[in-house]
């Protein structure tokens, strides 16, 4: 055997071993298996995920208005050269569920819906007050009890008056609003106030 053929040898032998596939030991780091640490980190990690996930679904959920304008359960927006005339008969909106009631004490947005059974009382003005068809109960203008078979006074929805100067509210009872001033009036359809009872009327 030559000098050359050893040398050619060699050399095929290296080239072999170049082109060999890595170590099993590099492959194995690969697929390593986590331990019980790291897998306590990721499920907290996951833990954490899923609670700022819901907590700002949550507070989206609540931010937004679940209602909107003009539609019942939301805010009716009443213009202030609409409302009815102090002393005249009370404006339905039957979409919004309410009669606007112009009282000198200021005003009201009355629920439609009769505080004894539920029926759809009336204005009637030969009488100036409300009625209702199905069992005879009858209503001031402010929607103050009368007489008949309903329990309480009628419902009331919260009123909100802007003025140039400020806001003024409903309180908790529901009393009329003054609209001196208004700029703007909403009717918060999703604000029932119940009416007082019968015997406090
Ligand atoms: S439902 Fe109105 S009086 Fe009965």
């Amino acid at each position: 055997m030559t000098t050359q053929t050893v040398t050619k040898g060699k050399a095929a032998a290296q080239t072999r071993e170049a082109a060999a596939p890595a170590p099993a030991a590099s492959s194995e780091a690969a697929v390593k298996p986590i331990n019980r640490r790291e897998f306590l980190y990721y499920i907290w990690g996951a833990s954490i995920a899923v609670f700022l996930a819901q907590t700002t679904g949550a507070i989206i959920w609540f931010a937004l208005p679940r209602f909107r304008e003009g539609e019942f359960g939301g805010i009716f927006v009443v213009d202030p050269a609409t409302v009815p005339a102090v002393g005249s008969a009370p404006v339905p909106n039957p979409t919004g569920k309410y009669w606007l009631s112009h009282t000198p004490n200021g005003l009201l947005a009355l629920n439609m819906v009769c505080t004894h059974l539920g029926c759809l009382f009336k204005w009637v003005d030969a009488n100036a007050r409300f009625e209702c068809p199905c069992h005879g109960s009858k209503f001031e203008e402010d929607g103050k009890y009368i007489e008949g078979p309903a329990p309480r006074s009628l419902d009331r929805f919260a009123v909100r008056v802007i003025t140039s100067t400020g806001v003024v509210e409903s309180d908790a009872s529901g009393n009329p609003v003054k609209i001196d001033g208004a700029v703007r009036i909403e009717i918060n359809t999703g604000k029932k106030i119940k009416g007082p009872s019968a015997g406090q009327a």
